[in-house]
């Protein structure tokens, strides 16, 4: 099951991956953390030192490897980061992505996998999200099943929205601050959300005390799914002390078990999966990809492939 996090800048996108994939890992479940934004936090967050070699830094390799014999990708310079699998290219099962060389296992047997920081390189929106592509093209191809778990941070804001990526998850959780810029974003990824059938819930976050929660109830509504209050342990983290799961407010920890069981009541959706990953290749081949790599990149599109296990 995938499981994105997403929401505005600073709304605790990252705190709230770590936790959750830490608890994951807690109840004994093999689960993938991926961090696809650009700031690398997460490794921090997860209490790894060493961040694991940048995904974006192997795309070719992982292009090479994803294509396999797919007579429609000819080559890895004719794969985008949206280009969908079809018959001959390699599938990954999660045990694939989870010992895919380039991440790092924390003590607590979480796998971090990273995009990679933005560097000098990246000059203009084309690299950056084609950076970002490692992980769209890792999501496509992936035949991923009930209990296990891949968890993603991602970009702040809108940008989530800018390739195909935010329609590759079985459940998309927007943190979002009780405050009126906080519930501004939850409406604009609401519409969103509702225009690609993506299934959504709110979690709130940095909660101080009843009067946040009705905030939250008034302007989320049914979307509000649980929250997560001001945490002195999460503070306590942040000024240099290490955080075990132990050391969680009763109601935060509660929170993070709400979420898991809302991950495992969701149905995968391949039928929408493999509807999506055509529907967004085509829009990127005519806006820009066609002409970057100077072939029909809707040709790839193999009508006979079927998504799924
Ligand atoms: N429940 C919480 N209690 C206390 N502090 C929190 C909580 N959630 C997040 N924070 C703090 O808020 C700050 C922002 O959190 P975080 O980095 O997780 O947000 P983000 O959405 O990932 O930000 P960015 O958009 O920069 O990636 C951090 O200092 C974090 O420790
Ligand atoms: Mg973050």
């Amino acid at each position: 099951m995938r499981v994105a996090f997403v929401g505005k800048g600073g709304s605790g996108k990252t705190t709230m991956s770590a936790l959750f994939a830490r608890y994951v890992a807690s109840q004994g479940a093999p689960v993938v953390a991926i961090d696809a934004d650009i700031n690398q936090h997460l490794a921090l967050v997860l209490g790894v030192e060493e961040p694991p070699e940048p995904l974006g830094a192997h795309l070719t390799e992982i292009k090479d490897h994803l294509r396999g014999d797919n007579p429609r990708i000819p080559s890895a310079a004719a794969m985008v980061k949206t280009t969908p699998p079809g018959r001959g290219s390699k599938l990954l099962s999660f045990e694939e992505l989870a010992s895919y060389e380039h991440g790092v296992t924390t003590a607590e047997g979480v796998r971090l996998m990273a995009t990679g920081p933005f560097n000098e390189d990246d000059l203009g929106v084309a690299c950056y999200h084609s950076k970002v592509g490692a992980v769209e093209l890792l999501l496509n191809h992936l035949i991923d099943g009930q209990g296990e778990y891949v968890v993603v941070d991602m970009t702040a804001g809108s940008d989530s929205f800018a390739s195909g990526l935010f329609t590759r998850f079985d459940l998309t959780l927007l943190v979002v601050e009780p405050t009126r810029q906080g519930v501004g974003v939850y409406r604009q990824y609401r519409d969103y959300a509702a225009d690609f059938q993506v299934p959504l819930a709110v979690v709130g976050n940095k909660v101080h005390d009843p009067s946040d929660v009705d905030f939250l109830r008034e302007h989320v509504g049914h979307h509000l799914l649980a929250w997560m209050e001001h945490s002195a342990a999460v503070r306590a983290m942040e000024q240099g002390r290490p955080l075990t799961l132990d050391d969680l407010e009763p109601g935060n920890a509660d929170t993070l078990a709400m979420l898991l069981k809302h991950v495992d009541e969701q149905e995968k959706d391949w039928v929408r999966f493999g509807r999506q990953t055509a529907e967004f290749h085509l829009r990127n081949a005519h806006a820009w990809a066609n002409d970057k790599t100077g072939v029909d990149l809707g040709a790839q599109i193999d009508p006979e492939f079927v998504y799924g296990p």
